[in-house]
């Protein structure tokens, strides 16, 4: 969590910090603050709230001018958000400025033994101690990168530091550890960031940053080392995708323009995947076809909507490949001694690649033995790199906080692994599997037909805003579908959502239906395996007997469950398995529209963040 920007170049650095952190704002956005070098000296503004308020702040009291600059946009982990607690944080003689991502775990110790030398820090964060020990190594050593990597060395914890000391005008120093960084190469100006898309308007040639580097960036020269000094490979990267892609494109908000690229995400997911033979291409595979051959189970791991892209894999994964699958929360997963091996695979879906806990989670899978298989949609990012093989997903940039078009390109990827896997094993033929990715292709078509459709929900969600509490029911991989509505909700809404196993209501959650209790039923096709609709058909009548207002999402053609819906989204008909691709959409919808009703901020919820980089 937290964006970070570093400028060194010719241009007014404080503009260049500025739209950038506006770019990483989905990393957090309680508080914010600058730093610029000028004429020797250093100058910060710090405001705690959205970026307007520093925005505004600037306006009113601006900054020198200057041509290197930091800045910082915060999700508060120790100490309130408050002016005090925003980033940049200076040393007590205002020399030095630094920012941090992550969690220092041995902050107490530090500040114990700063406050014994009289450089006791004044705010409440694990992150402050930095700048003392900063100014306190360079004042011994008189380099910045030489003070970043002795203090980098003392730090426990996950952390990527950036800073600037005014001794060193036209340098910013950064450093990782367990958060990301990259460098965007430009031409005689270099930028620093958590994520590209804070630079992508001036450079697409970037460069990652390693675990345990540090950056020394001036306007014309990158210099990486290991947190020892030993000179680092760097291993730079074009990015492929541009600023266009990271702005809202006459949308109001990015979820909007996120929710309408699903059916362009999910073909280009698909896009390059099976060849005539039926072979699935995995982008980076280092696990052997014998080890994915013999494994004995499958474990995936994620956290929010990718734990519910994870639930669903599970019902593919089995039935395909027929290999047992366990899901996770990943926060939880290695606290409870998992039994892994070297014949388990692990696969770690993260939008992000650089959730904390999935990552936790990946590491104590690899260290047991297990082979690592990752889900992720973006490149480079620790989560991949730290796999042993990547399936990503090409939905581009998401930057609303709740996910969409990630979700639905989750799907597709998984689809495709539980297929492949049921190649290599054996359990499909070539021409089962031809048909799947046949459906497989029609999904983004069917998705734009849903999209088309979405007036009446839009409606429908406006009339539920007044509303306390929304119910979601599925069966099959209905399920997962309705615990992603009811997370949709939670996050966007703020209103009490829950999803239920349909089943499952009669074992308790029944009794919380009342009189025009909204609940939204997603039932499976009729087709195939009519079993499962007819069980939901009856959940569909006991809780209309009990009151309830009846929100069906049923396929076209389905004419059994009309006179049991108070309200009906129709969705194209599709293979049961496949149904999540089309039966999420109108939930999304559902949520932001209900949202923007209630008068929330629909790209960024409060409390939450899209990078959850601390466990
Ligand atoms: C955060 C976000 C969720 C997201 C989850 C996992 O909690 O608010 O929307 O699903 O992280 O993120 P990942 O990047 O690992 O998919």
């Amino acid at each position: 969590m937290c964006g970070i920007v570093g400028y060194a170049g010719g241009r007014s650095a404080l503009d260049v910090v500025v739209a950038g952190l506006k770019r990483l704002e989905y990393r957090g956005y309680d508080s914010a603050g600058v730093a610029v070098l000028s004429d020797g000296g250093l100058a910060a503004a710090k405001r705690a709230g959205k970026l307007r308020n520093l925005e505004k702040e600037l306006t009113e009291r601006p900054l020198p001018s200057g041509s290197t600059a930091i800045g910082h946009t915060r999700w508060a982990t120790h100490g309130a958000p408050t002016d005090l607690n925003a980033h940049p944080h200076l040393d007590h003689a205002g020399r030095v400025a630094v920012v941090h991502n992550g969690i220092i775990e041995n902050f107490a110790e530090l500040r114990a033994e700063l406050s014994l030398r009289g450089q006791a820090p004044v705010s409440e964060t694990d992150s402050e101690v930095v700048a003392h020990l900063l100014a306190e190594a360079f004042s011994s050593c008189g380099e910045l990168a030489e003070a970043m990597r002795q203090v980098s060395r003392r730090l426990t914890g996950a952390f990527t530091l950036v800073a600037v000391h005014a001794d060193e005008p036209g340098v910013v120093v950064g450093a990782r550890r367990n958060s990301p960084l990259v460098v965007g190469v430009g031409e005689g100006e270099s930028f620093l960031a958590s994520d590209v898309a804070a630079f992508i308007a001036h450079t697409r040639s970037a460069i990652e940053l390693g675990q345990d580097q540090v950056v020394e960036l001036r306007r014309d020269r990158i210099t990486v080392t290991g947190f020892d000094g030993a000179p680092a490979d760097v291993r730079p990267y074009h990015v492929d995708w541009d600023a266009s892609a990271a702005e809202k494109g006459g949308y109001d908000y990015f979820m909007l323009k996120e929710i309408a690229e699903q059916p362009r995400a999910v073909a280009d997911t698909l896009l390059g995947r099976i060849g005539t033979d039926g072979a699935l291409t995995l982008d980076e595979v280092r696990i052997p076809v014998e080890e994915l051959r013999e494994a004995s189970k499958v474990v995936v791991v994620a956290c929010g909507t990718a734990f519910h892209a994870g639930l669903i894999a599970k019902y593919a994964i089995e039935h395909w490949a027929r290999i047992p699958c366990e899901v996770e929360t990943a926060s939880e997963f290695r606290y409870r001694d998992p039994i892994l091996d070297q014949r388990t695979l692990v696969v770690a879906i993260s939008q992000s690649g650089e959730t904390m806990d999935t990552l936790m989670a990946l590491r104590h899978a690899r260290e047991q033995g297990a082979r690592v298989l990752a889900i992720c949609n973006t490149n480079g990012s620790t989560i991949p790199r730290e796999s042993d093989a990547v399936l990503y997903t090409h939905a581009g940039p998401e930057i609303a906080v709740a996910s969409t078009k990630a979700f639905l390109t989750q799907l597709v990827a998984c689809y495709l692994l539980a297929l492949y896997l049921g190649q290599v094993r054996g359990t499909q033929w070539a021409d089962e599997i031809r048909a799947v990715v046949r459906e497989l292709s029609r999904i983004s078509g069917a998705v734009e037909r849903v999209l088309a459709t979405m007036e009446p929900v839009r409606a429908l969600a406006r009339s539920l805003a007044g509303k306390n509490t929304v119910l979601f029911l599925g069966r099959h991989v209905g399920h997962p579908v309705a615990l992603e509505g009811a997370l949709k909700l939670k996050e966007l809404a703020y209103m009490h959502a829950e999803g239920f196993a349909a089943g499952e209501l009669k074992h308790g959650p029944i009794a919380l239906i009342e009189e025009d209790l909204p609940v939204v039923v997603v039932v499976p096709s009729p087709c195939g395996r009519s079993v499962l609709h007819d069980k939901i058909v009856s959940n569909i009548q006991e809780i209309r007997a009990r009151g309830a207002r009846t929100i069906v999402i049923a396929e076209e053609g389905d004419e059994v469950v009309v006179p049991y819906a108070d309200h009906l989204i129709r969705i194209p008909a599709t293979p049961t398995l496949l149904q999540p691709l089309v039966a999420t959409v109108p939930l999304q919808v559902f949520a932001c529209e209900l949202a923007t009703a209630r008068g929330n901020e629909v790209d960024q919820p409060r409390n939450l963040a899209k990078s959850v980089t601390v466990e």
